[in-house]
């Protein structure tokens, strides 16, 4: 295996320490990913520089001619605080022909407008909830296509930021207060869709051309009380604390009914070459009592840390974290010979 150079752009302040000696796991949980990413691409043999990034973009132009990297494994979420800007970083890299890991920039702009995404699939047939946009300066009205239960989400943002057990609504006047707190206090605009009951299953792909899809992995929330609905809420994804308390625990989907990976499956992939995604990305899905399979969204941004979901459902089909994170920067550097290739 060619020995290359990578230059692992991240937020400047989670450029992990030397030595994680001492640390809990709390204490790394910020930059584990950073971490994980960079010890194995040592594993690996490749060179890497890191390169810790908030708001200039000076540093990475000189870095680029200075240390010529192969390829940019891209571990930055934002720039100047704005995740939204992380498409335009990418949009550089593509006027430079430099290659990068992970979606190209026209499918990671989907991420970052979830309607427009939704807009599309739909087009395409693809299961969905049913949705409707709240723009910020619009009234709100229910349409007539939506009913109840319904639950209220952002537009933009991704790690379930304002979804709590509150964004799930069941009359006209709560779900005009959770658009407003969506509108006012996470300041994006909205989107309300049908609320799924069901199993939260997570299916990562890889892939630019050839696509692979990853064991369907499930949530699941065993000690939540019975009154709360089972959704992966902002506390449940980022407070260690209440994930203990309430056993959360992610593991490969058993008794799936008759068919249904083989669906999930397909809708991933068409998804994925839909929204022209590249690199690897992580759909979710409710899978309704029925057997109703509903795409919620598509994240090209999923984390990779070793241990997480979509490392541990690579894992469970044979793929080491090492082989995994070889494949990324292999993709990326794919990915960009098919650019130039193709003009
Ligand atoms: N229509 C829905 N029906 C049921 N649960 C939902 C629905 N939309 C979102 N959720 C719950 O909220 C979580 C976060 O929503 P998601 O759309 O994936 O946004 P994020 O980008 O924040 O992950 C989901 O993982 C799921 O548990
Ligand atoms: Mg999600």
């Amino acid at each position: 295996m060619k020995k290359l150079r990578v230059l692992a752009l991240m937020h400047e302040a989670l450029i992990p320490p030397d030595s994680i000696e001492g640390l809990t796991d709390k204490d790394m949980a910020p930059w584990k990913t950073e971490y994980d990413v960079l010890f194995t691409l040592e594993e690996l043999g490749h060179e890497s520089l890191i390169l810790g990034v908030c708001n200039e973009l000076d540093p990475i132009g000189q870095t680029l001619r200075d240390w010529k990297p192969h390829i940019v494994f891209n571990l930055l979420e934002e720039f100047n605080g704005q995740a939204t800007h992380i498409p335009y970083i990418l949009a550089y890299f593509e006027l430079l022909k430099q290659p990068y890991t992970g979606c190209n920039p026209l499918g990671l702009s989907f991420a970052y407008n979830k309607a427009l995404a939704k807009k599309l699939l739909s087009y395409h047939d693809i299961p969905m909830p049913r949705f409707q946009v709240f723009p910020r300066e619009q009234s709100i009205q229910r349409p007539k296509h939506l009913s109840f239960p319904l639950i209220v989400k952002s537009d933009t943002d991704h790690g379930s930021v304002g979804i709590s057990q509150a964004s799930i609504v069941r009359g006209d006047r709560k779900l005009k207060e959770r658009v407003e707190y969506i509108h006012d206090r996470i300041r994006t605009d909205a989107i309300v869709e049908e609320y799924i009951d069901g199993r939260e299953l997570y299916v990562g792909v890889i892939g630019n051309r050839h696509l692979q899809t990853l064991p369907i992995w499930e949530m699941f929330f065993p000690r939540l009380p019975d009154s709360a609905p089972r959704i992966a809420t902002s506390k449940i994804k980022w407070d260690l604390n209440y994930q203990t308390k309430i056993g959360l625990k992610t593991r490969a989907a058993t008794n799936l009914p008759r068919g249904v990976p083989e669906r999930i499956a397909r809708i991933s992939k068409r998804v994925y070459r839909i929204l022209g995604q590249s690199g690897y990305a992580r759909m979710d899905f409710r899978l309704a009592p029925d057997g109703g399979i509903y795409l919620l969204e598509s994240n090209p941004r999923p984390d990779l840390a070793y241990g997480e979901d979509f490392a541990e459902s690579a894992h469970k089909m044979g793929i080491r974290y090492e082989e995994l994170i070889q494949r990324i920067v292999t993709l990326g550097l794919g990915y960009q010979r098919q650019q130039h290739n193709a003009g």
